[in-house]
């Protein structure tokens, strides 16, 4: 992969960057700007540098939505214009207009159903617009989509900052150094479990938790009530006896609104496990200490239903750590970013999907169009 930071002169250059925008909108206002925070270091290089930046992207899936939320908050931190098209003659006149220095915004790429298909026509449109091509998307690495593996084919394509250090810090935590510690959370059974599997090979110790923790729980036989479990079949049995995993010690339950805390094999057929319980956070904190590089990804409890006490307890113990801590997903980094701890942590990472993939795959559809790029 080559790196925006390697080209020398950027003066008058066009740049198409394919930006990683899809941040949560409620009512029109952007929730959390954390993953446009992360985009600023290459745009600010761009401009520094007197290059001409056309920035595009998507945000969520439905092709009404718009960037303009997105837009306004870009604004307050650079001079940036927002085109309210993807393609035509507006984009093409704004983009002859421009000045050394200058960016502009396209619309929602996603508005565009060539976008998704991976078609080629929408890539060479794309394509026509710049001269070279920057991903500092590493959030959609994992979608073969034309902004991202269509459009390296046609133009010299480079990592923008932050994709580059996506890759070299899950590039480390796919091979930690030890003592090392996986907290696994979460639901998304489909991607997670083999990623367990996957991990519990270069990990010293993996905590299983949140709705996952279900699945080991059935396994073993244990009642789980009404909690979360995987809808297929578990196939972890063959990891009960992993002495590498740990579970929870104590949950959580609730019944009609009424929550108390038990051993997991105490669970009964009409409760729900909805977090770990004290003790569990309290043994964490414990292996922490004991861990040179953690690496965390879900919340321990029902985040969703509003059930983040443990993942907010254990927030605070991860971030005092002395350990080197890489962390990702949502709503993990949602609990770090409420208790203002985000300065604490080594590294997190803006992906959610392409996160996981990356750290079972080691490599994601964006980056290898990236390398194959013909300079
Ligand atoms: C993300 O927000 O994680 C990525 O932008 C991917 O979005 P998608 O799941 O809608 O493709």
């Amino acid at each position: 992969m080559k790196r925006i930071e390697e080209v020398a002169d950027l003066k008058g250059v066009r740049v198409l960057v394919r930006a990683s925008l899809n941040v949560p909108i409620e009512e029109g206002v952007v929730r959390n700007d954390f993953r446009l925070q992360k985009m600023l270091p290459t745009l600010t290089l761009l401009s520094e540098a007197g290059a001409h930046t056309i920035i595009i992207g998507h945000v969520g899936r439905d092709k009404d939505r718009s960037l303009s939320p997105v837009h306004r908050v870009l604004s307050t931190f650079m001079n940036v214009s927002f085109i309210e098209q993807v393609v035509g003659s507006v984009v093409i006149h704004a983009i002859e207009n421009m000045q050394d220095g200058d960016s502009i915004m396209l619309e929602n790429l996603r508005q565009k159903e060539g976008e998704v298909s991976n078609s080629e026509a929408f890539a060479k449109e794309l394509a026509s617009y710049a001269d070279i091509y920057v991903n500092d998307a590493f959030p959609v690495c994992h979608r073969e989509h034309a902004s991202i593996v269509g459009v390296p084919k046609l133009l010299p394509a480079y990592a923008g900052i932050q994709l580059s250090r996506e890759v070299a810090e899950l590039s480390n935590a796919r091979n930690p150094q030890h003592p090392s510690l996986f907290i696994l959370g979460g639901a998304k059974f489909e991607t997670k479990k083999p990623l367990l599997r996957k991990l519990l090979d270069v990990y010293d110790s993996v905590f299983v938790g949140g709705a996952l923790a279900n699945d080991f729980f059935k396994a073993k036989g244990y009642e789980v009530g009404n909690s979360i479990i995987s809808p297929g079949m578990f196939g972890l049995e063959d990891l009960i006896d992993n002495p590498k995993i740990m579970l929870p010690r104590d949950v959580v339950v609730e019944r009609d609104g009424v929550v108390s805390t038990k051993s997991p094999d105490q669970v009964k057929r009409d409760e729900m496990i909805v977090d770990a319980g004290p003790d569990t956070v309290a043994m964490l904190g414990e292996r922490i200490c004991d861990s040179k590089y953690i690496l965390w990804n879900g919340p321990l409890g029902y985040y969703d239903k509003g059930y983040d006490t443990a993942t907010v307890a254990f927030a605070k113990e991860f971030a005092a750590c002395p350990a080197y801590t890489i962390v990702g997903g949502g709503d993990t980094i949602a609990s770090i970013a409420g208790l203002g701890l985000e300065e604490k942590i080594s590294f997190i990472s803006s992906g959610g999907g392409a996160l996981l993939q990356f750290l079972d795959a080691g490599t994601l559809p964006g980056i290898e169009a990236l390398e194959e790029s013909a300079h």
